[in-house]
């Protein structure tokens, strides 16, 4: 580890003690994000994670890794995620418990796709009773489903870091480039009109009752997700600080 260390910049070394040190002072918490595919959950929660020092558990992202990767976890999900279907739910608890062990989850996360069903929500109550921990906040990205086709089938992602962009409403600078490393950008394979439709049906099926389970715990803020992507910001912020 020390070693490691040593080969690190001193600018960055530097501006990773400043980030912790200003983290110090940020209030802990944990957040779910839930809504429709496109509804802006992962536009959303770069810029959420920042501000709060938070860890992003996106469960779609991680899926996608290990397909990319072929792990066994992958070559389980694989199928179910390119029809629009939900992956099983022991298959997602499992990963979620591990990911929030990481030192970057100390200040509380962001779980983004996570819980999608009812199942879900249980297990990560139990997971975070035995944490003695419990959710602050849940994020309801509202939006009509009409939207969503126009957003979804316009997305590109840098597939690496998972920034994500729009040929209309968030372009890259260059177009198809990613504009930090010069990448080229892709679509998600699930990313079609077509596949959509699955994914809007899992959502209303099994997704929506989760909504519902967390309205009766008193913790839902409803979001106009409709709105331009910095309006949506606004609100999150004004929500987040009450
Ligand atoms: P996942 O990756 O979680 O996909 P999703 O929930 O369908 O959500 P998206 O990533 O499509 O949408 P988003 O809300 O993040 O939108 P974004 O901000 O990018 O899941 C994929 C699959 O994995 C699932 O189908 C399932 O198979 C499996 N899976 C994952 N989690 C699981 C779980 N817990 N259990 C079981 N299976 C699971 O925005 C979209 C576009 O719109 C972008 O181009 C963006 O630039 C643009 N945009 C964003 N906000 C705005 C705005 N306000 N105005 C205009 N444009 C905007």
């Amino acid at each position: 580890m020390a070693s490691s260390l040593e080969d690190v910049q001193t600018t960055d070394l530097m501006s990773e003690l400043l980030r912790r040190m200003k983290c110090a002072s940020k209030p802990d918490k944990r957040l779910i994000l839930i809504g429709p595919p496109g509804s802006g959950k992962g536009t959303q929660s770069p810029i959420i994670k920042d501000e709060y020092c938070l860890c992003h558990l996106a469960t779609g992202d991680m899926l996608r890794a290990a397909v990319a990767a072929k792990t066994p976890l992958g070559i389980k999900a694989k199928e179910a995620m390119n029809k629009g279907e939900l992956v099983s739910d022991d298959l997602v608890v499992g990963i979620i418990d591990e990911a929030m062990k990481k030192p970057s989850c100390q200040k509380g996360f962001i779980l983004d796709g996570f819980p999608r069903t009812v199942v879900q929500a249980e297990k990560l109550d139990e997971m975070l009773d035995k944490r003695g921990a419990k959710i602050d906040k849940v994020l309801n990205f509202a939006i009509d489903d009409a939207i969503l086709e126009e957003r979804i089938t316009g997305r590109w992602i840098h597939a690496s870091s998972g920034r994500s962009y729009h040929t209309k409403f968030a372009p890259p600078k260059a177009p198809g480039v990613d504009d930090v490393t010069g990448e080229p950008l892709m679509q998600r394979k699930d990313d079609t009109a077509e596949v959509l439709k699955s994914r809007l049906e899992a959502f209303h099926r099994q997704t929506e009752p989760v909504i519902d389970y967390y309205v009766k715990k008193g913790v839902v803020a409803h979001l106009p997700a409709e709105k331009p992507p910095k309006e949506v910001t606004s609100e999150v912020q004004k929500v987040l600080s009450s």
